[in-house]
């Protein structure tokens, strides 16, 4: 089973802190590695090979450094001259992996999630391999109890009528990704949904056969791509002016909405995918009155509240649940429940130079 680390994310929602020089999945949001460290840390376990990483090449000392801070080497890195999204990257990967010769599992992992429970990750993977050696295209599922629209949906068949693939893996009925708030509330309110946690397992000839069936532009564009691209064996700079022209679109639609063959395995390991403040303060420790806070913070009679300090010292007083963030060249102050639009207004920025 070959680690595939998808970290080509430029993580705008935790700006001001992530930026896209220096995106979320390298920064120690949760704990002293990085995210992308841990993400590599928790896989040391027998039948797990070395990582395949896919990343921009901006960021190509990043990781190295990155991965030279934890004593580990990747078997490639597949550099990216700007995203094209998750189908093209992980298409990327599998074509690498068979143009070697070898038809491996590939566990695709987000490079920015935190899990704290790293037996259940290694339950979740063992059942899993089961199914993908038998063709299965795996996701793993977290029952999903909000409507929130910034995942993917699974319905599983129910256990019972014939949804039982393998013991723990159930066949998936649907799959929607992001839905909209309206139709994330009547998944959650029926029951029987997981949200996509993101993590993949499949053998690599059959996501690029299910690649080329229903994105055969996506296919196409990166064998080309690879054939075209430079560097020795352990880093690949990907053509560019071949994969200008590859579509952008992510695994979940391009595929996963897709295929027929998919089955999930409900994750039970505390998953969190970091993608907002507010999920970053779920996962941090808190003081007695519910507050976060990172740097040379002074807060009296505030709550629930997530402060980072950078460069200066950060008063509060009586605020309850706002995210104040604090870096060099900006400061960022929202409320807990506005924290998914800081994207929105990193468009903004973008959008006026
Ligand atoms: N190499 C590479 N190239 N990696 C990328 C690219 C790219 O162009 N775009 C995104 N990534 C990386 C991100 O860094 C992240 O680690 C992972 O791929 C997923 O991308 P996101 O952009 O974070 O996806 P998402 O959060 O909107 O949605 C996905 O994750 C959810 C769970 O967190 C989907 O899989 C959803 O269905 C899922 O629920
Ligand atoms: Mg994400």
């Amino acid at each position: 089973m070959i680690p595939v680390i998808l970290s080509g994310g430029s993580g705008s929602r935790l700006w001001p802190l992530s930026r896209k020089l220096y995106p979320k999945q390298f920064l120690a949001l949760a704990g002293e590695r990085t995210l992308f460290q841990q993400t590599l840390q928790r896989l040391g376990f027998d039948g797990i090979e070395r990582p395949m990483v896919v990343c921009n090449q901006e960021h190509r000392f990043i990781v190295n450094e990155q991965l030279a801070g934890i004593g580990l080497a990747a078997q490639a890195v597949l550099l990216e001259p700007f995203g094209r999204n998750t189908a093209p990257a992980v298409a990327i990967a599998a074509l690498r992996v068979l143009a070697e010769g070898r038809d491996e599992l590939l566990l695709v992992l987000p490079a920015d999630h935190v899990i704290s429970n790293e037996s259940g990750l290694r339950q979740a993977l063992e059942i899993g391999r089961a199914a993908a050696e038998e063709g299965e295209m795996v996701l793993f599922g977290i029952p999903a109890e909000r409507p929130e629209t910034g995942f993917g949906y699974i319905k599983a068949a129910r256990e019972g009528d014939g949804a039982a693939l393998a013991p723990g893996a159930l066949r998936v009925e649907q799959f929607v990704e992001k839905p909209d708030s309206v139709r994330a509330t009547e998944f959650v309110r029926s029951g029987g949904y997981y949200w996509n946690s993101g993590m993949f397992l499949f053998r690599a000839s059959r996501y690029l056969d299910e690649l080329r069936s229903h994105e055969p532009d996506i296919y196409d564009t990166c064998v080309l791509a690879l054939e075209r691209s430079k560097g020795e064996r352990e880093v690949l700079r990907i053509d560019p002016g071949t994969f200008e022209c590859c579509p952008d679109n992510s695994i979940d639609y391009a595929v996963m909405e897709k295929t027929a063959r998919a089955c999930v395995v409900p994750l039970s390991a505390g998953w969190n995918d970091v993608g907002s403040w507010s999920s970053l303060w779920e996962v941090n420790a808190k003081d007695g009155d519910g507050n976060v806070l990172k740097g040379d913070v002074l807060s009296h009679d505030s709550h629930n509240c997530y402060v980072h300090g950078s460069s200066k010292l950060v008063t509060l007083l009586g605020m309850e649940d706002v995210v104040v963030v604090e870096t060099r060249d900006a400061v960022m102050i929202a409320h807990k429940d506005k924290v998914q639009d800081v994207k929105k207004l990193v468009g903004t920025l973008d959008a006026s130079g």
